[in-house]
């Protein structure tokens, strides 16, 4: 049973971490338990690709639920196999594994869910054939991961990786040194957040979040074409968008200065959830505060994971 308590200090998170259980390589077992070898190639070369799945604590209803955790397994299994690996476990199959974690952890929290899949081979050869796999899956309590009442920003001097040189819409280990450079640049700036642009020089997204403008009471968003990580969250806030709040969603190429004229600019994304952008490069986005798209969306998206809307049961899964 995972402890929880007001104020932990490291010691306490450590061991807290050492005694969740996790699943590790078709077995459960705790954390301290589960180690993998210094030469292990997904170390070395970023082989491996991952997921973030979010589940959050309803204390009303003493219910935990998990958000769209088969749309996240089913995009695992497309990471896998652009990089040559392969998910044995059905989607329904881990699913089943989650929510049994879950409960043997006994959280009673908002938690953050990492699957890795990882090429586990102790050898020296950077390639992606012929080589094994391993397959985890841990959790960790989280509560919000990037500010959620307006953020600064910066457009980085990191470019997004192109398709054309790393998979884009796989959620691969390797490439997030790309989203690595542009947070820490971001911050050790002032910011708290990276914008990051294509090398043809148009939006992406953030460095773990897709990208939405408002502009004239339309609502923008790069393309999947533009070399962004088709994101889960993108998809949920473009249908709340359209179903909800009744504004057109465009998907098109979205230059920079955009960015500077937008009445609205927010990221989204399973850990960032709906994050406003308040300024970006010193300059105010629309009043300097979260605007009304949003901040509807914001509160349409809190009421659905934390299983409060009608339409919750489409979105998320009981784990009690
Ligand atoms: C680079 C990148 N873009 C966008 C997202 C948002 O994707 P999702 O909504 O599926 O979490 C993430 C989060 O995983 C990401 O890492």
């Amino acid at each position: 049973m995972v402890q929880t308590a007001s104020s932990p200090t490291a010691a306490d998170e450590a061991q807290r971490r050492d005694q969740t259980w996790v699943y590790f390589n078709g077995r459960t077992c705790q954390y301290a338990d589960a180690k993998v070898g210094l030469m292990t190639h997904g170390l070395h070369y970023g082989t491996g690709c991952f997921e973030g799945i979010r589940a959050y604590w309803n204390a009303e209803q003493e219910q935990m639920f998990v958000l769209l955790m088969a749309e996240h397994y089913d995009r695992m299994r497309q990471s896998a196999g652009v990089l040559r690996m392969s998910l044995d476990l059905s989607t329904k199959e881990l699913c089943d594994i989650t929510l049994d974690l879950i409960r043997k952890n006994g959280f009673r929290e908002n938690i953050y869910i990492r699957p890795l899949l990882y090429k586990s081979s102790e050898i020296i050869g950077v390639r992606l054939h012929d080589l094994p796999d391993g397959f985890a899956i841990y959790m960790t309590p989280m509560a919000d991961y990037v500010d959620t009442n307006g953020i600064s920003c910066m457009v980085s001097s990191w470019r997004r990786i192109d398709d054309t040189m790393a998979p884009v819409r796989a959620k691969c280990t390797g490439v997030y040194i790309n989203s690595a450079l542009a947070k820490s640049e971001a911050v050790e700036n002032g910011f708290d957040e990276a914008i990051m642009l294509s090398t043809d020089g148009h939006v992406c997204e953030g460095s773990a979040e897709n990208l939405f403008i408002v502009r004239n009471d339309t609502v923008l968003t790069p393309p999947v074409t533009d070399n962004i990580l088709e994101g889960i969250t993108r998809r949920v806030v473009i249908r709340l968008v359209q179903e909800d709040l009744k504004l057109p969603v465009i998907e098109r190429t979205i230059d920079k200065t955009e960015l500077y004229i937008a009445d609205e600019v927010f990221l989204c994304g399973t850990g960032a959830q709906l994050s406003p952008v308040v300024s970006i490069d010193h300059r105010t986005v629309g009043s300097g505060t979260p605007g009304p798209v949003s901040k509807a969306l914001q509160d349409m998206y809190g009421t659905i994971v934390y299983g409060r809307d009608a339409r919750s049961k489409e979105y998320v899964t009981p784990v009690y």
